[in-house]
């Protein structure tokens, strides 16, 4: 990973972003910090754009996409990584047997606290070290929109491995690659390489459909850091962790959800998010 780029582009953007600085080669624990210093900061418009229903993707596209890919965690023993305000962990406490939603931002965690917890719980920890939590405890593991902004990639898969049971079932859910690719292009505006690994930041306007169909919608903005990843580094990590790949999804936003963003076809060129389901082998053994 270089890191040069990466650090300009923080110290040059406006708002409470300028405050990342980094002496040199920025540790793990340090890039943690930022993204919680970062989500943190989003927390209360990401809550405002759920809550109104005015990030219309996520409404239309990503939340009931997610929520068939997963099916049912019916008495089952679920972890979330990177719950943010417990969009998921509230969906599953329907009839999990327990919801256990960890996020690093405590921001966000208040949040979910204030709403309905229905017995989950919500701890603060990085996805990359959960080293608190006993091995082999959960039978499903889900990660919705988190891994590719968060570093440690290597780290957080291992962790939901130690902490799967035997054939349990891990599910996670990111940005496709391409498009993030498409994105770290834009970002920077010239040409990039989809084997450029510089982290970057990247605002999502959460309102930019609720805009196309209302032009009253007030822009809501949300700022993450940006982790690109190949398709083969998530898959090739999964399987360095002792997974095995079921079954991997990218898929096409259906016509009549076209029709409701208001958005055109060639805006949807290519798989926005990319899901993965694995298994922990029914052999496997953690000392
Ligand atoms: C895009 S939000 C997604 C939230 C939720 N999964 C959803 O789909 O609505 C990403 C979340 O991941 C959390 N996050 C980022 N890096 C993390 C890390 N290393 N450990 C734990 N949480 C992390 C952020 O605080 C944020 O709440």
């Amino acid at each position: 990973m270089r890191l040069m780029p990466f650090q300009s582009a923080l110290s040059t953007t406006k708002s409470s972003c300028a405050s990342f600085r980094f002496a040199g080669k920025p540790s793990l624990q340090g890039l943690l910090e930022q993204n919680a210093k970062l989500w943190d900061g989003n927390a209360s418009v990401w809550n405002a754009a759920e809550e109104s229903q005015k990030d219309l993707y996520r409404q239309y596209f990503l939340a009931p996409t997610i929520q068939k890919f997963v099916g049912s965690v019916a008495n089952k023993n679920v972890l979330d990584m990177g719950c943010g305000e417990g969009i998921f962990c509230r969906q599953f406490a329907k009839n999990a047997k327990s919801v256990t939603g960890i996020d690093i931002s405590e921001k966000m965690l208040a949040i979910a606290n204030k709403k309905p917890t229905n017995g989950i719980q919500y701890l603060k920890r990085s996805i990359t070290d959960l080293s608190n939590l006993k091995n082999e405890q959960f039978d499903t593991v889900f990660s919705s929109m988190t891994f590719m902004s968060s570093p440690g990639l290597p780290q957080s898969i291992s962790e939901a491995y130690r902490l799967l049971k035997p054939g349990g079932e891990f599910m996670f859910i990111i940005k496709h690659p391409f498009n993030l690719w498409k994105q770290h292009q834009k970002t920077n505006g010239k040409q990039i390489s989809y084997f450029n690994d510089n982290p970057f930041v990247y605002e999502a306007d959460l309102t930019k459909y609720a805009k196309k169909v209302d032009e009253h919608v007030p822009t809501v903005k949300a700022k993450s850091i940006h982790y690109p990843r190949t398709i083969s580094t998530y898959l090739n990590t999964l399987r360095e962790a002792g997974f095995i790949l079921e079954e991997m999804v990218e898929p096409e936003i259906p016509k009549a959800t076209l029709k409701i963003l208001g958005s055109q076809k060639h805006d949807w060129e290519m798989p926005q998010i990319m899901m993965v389901r694995a298994i922990k082998p029914k052999t496997s053994t953690i000392q």
